[in-house]
């Protein structure tokens, strides 16, 4: 099975407001994903729906060659948005209760707060972090399940250049473990770097899709789409 995820038709409505406008995505099973486009473009809704935050107006979403169905969730982990911190616990104890709610073994704590470099925080309580580091402990949290699939929103908000290089290395070793990543972006050098494949979406509608060859000029096609599809939002 090469396609892990598909999407067919996929729309939501917000009160008459067209958010996401028939999108059919093909992600490739160990593959990097980029889905890009320009603010209020329905990156983020898109997502909600394959993470089940929000139910689809109308089309379908497959995962691993079914209907998707809430106990695909096991194995999808995602990352939308502001990470969802308890502030006033640390970053052990963030995990904690997570690993605690899904019946995961508390030595895999150890091993994604290796993974995302925030080993060292100590007693020092998720509300007082960084922007960055906030991040991190989201990626964090998105990894306990061992995912097959990861959905990133905007990882590298927030991120200073070396966090964005260190982060963009480990998306990029995740293929390898036989993780699929999904991430948006509207930063055009970002997915660039990163992705095996793109999506550009704009005003809702995915205007464009395919594999990202070597020296593409991504910015004129990521222009085209734009200037097809954006609506004012
Ligand atoms: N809960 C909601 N209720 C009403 N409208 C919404 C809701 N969520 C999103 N929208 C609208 O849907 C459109 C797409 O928003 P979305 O958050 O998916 O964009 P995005 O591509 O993630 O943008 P950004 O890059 O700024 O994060 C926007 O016009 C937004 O205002
Ligand atoms: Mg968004």
């Amino acid at each position: 099975m090469k396609t892990i995820l598909k999407t067919t038709d996929l729309c939501k409505n917000f009160k008459g407001q067209m958010a996401v406008n028939n999108v059919s995505l093909n992600i490739q099973r160990n593959s990097v994903y980029g889905l890009l486009g320009p603010n209020g473009a329905g990156k983020s809704t898109t997502l909600k729906m394959i993470t089940g935050i929000l139910r689809p107006t109308s089309g379908s979403i497959e995962f691993d060659g079914h209907p998707w169905q809430r106990g695909d969730l096991t194995q999808i982990g995602a990352l939308i948005e502001t990470p969802p911190l308890y502030e006033n616990l640390t970053a052990y104890e963030n995990l904690k209760v997570r690993t605690t709610m899904l019946g995961l073994p508390d030595n895999r704590i150890d091993e994604v707060l290796h993974i995302v470099r925030l080993t060292d925080t100590g007693k020092k309580r998720a509300g007082q972090f960084s922007l960055g580091m906030k991040q991190r402990l989201g990626i964090a949290i998105a990894l306990l399940n061992n995912p097959q699939l990861l959905i990133l929103d905007e990882p590298t908000n927030g991120l200073d250049p070396v966090g964005i290089e260190e982060l963009r290395e480990l998306i990029r070793s995740f293929p390898a473990k036989g993780i699929t990543v999904i991430l948006s972006s509207h930063i055009l050098s970002e997915v660039q770097q990163i992705a095996d494949h793109v999506g550009i979406i704009a005003g809702g509608v995915l205007g464009y899709e395919n594999e990202l060859r070597n020296g593409e000029n991504l910015e004129q096609l990521f222009m085209d789409v734009v200037k097809r599809h954006h609506k004012e939002v």
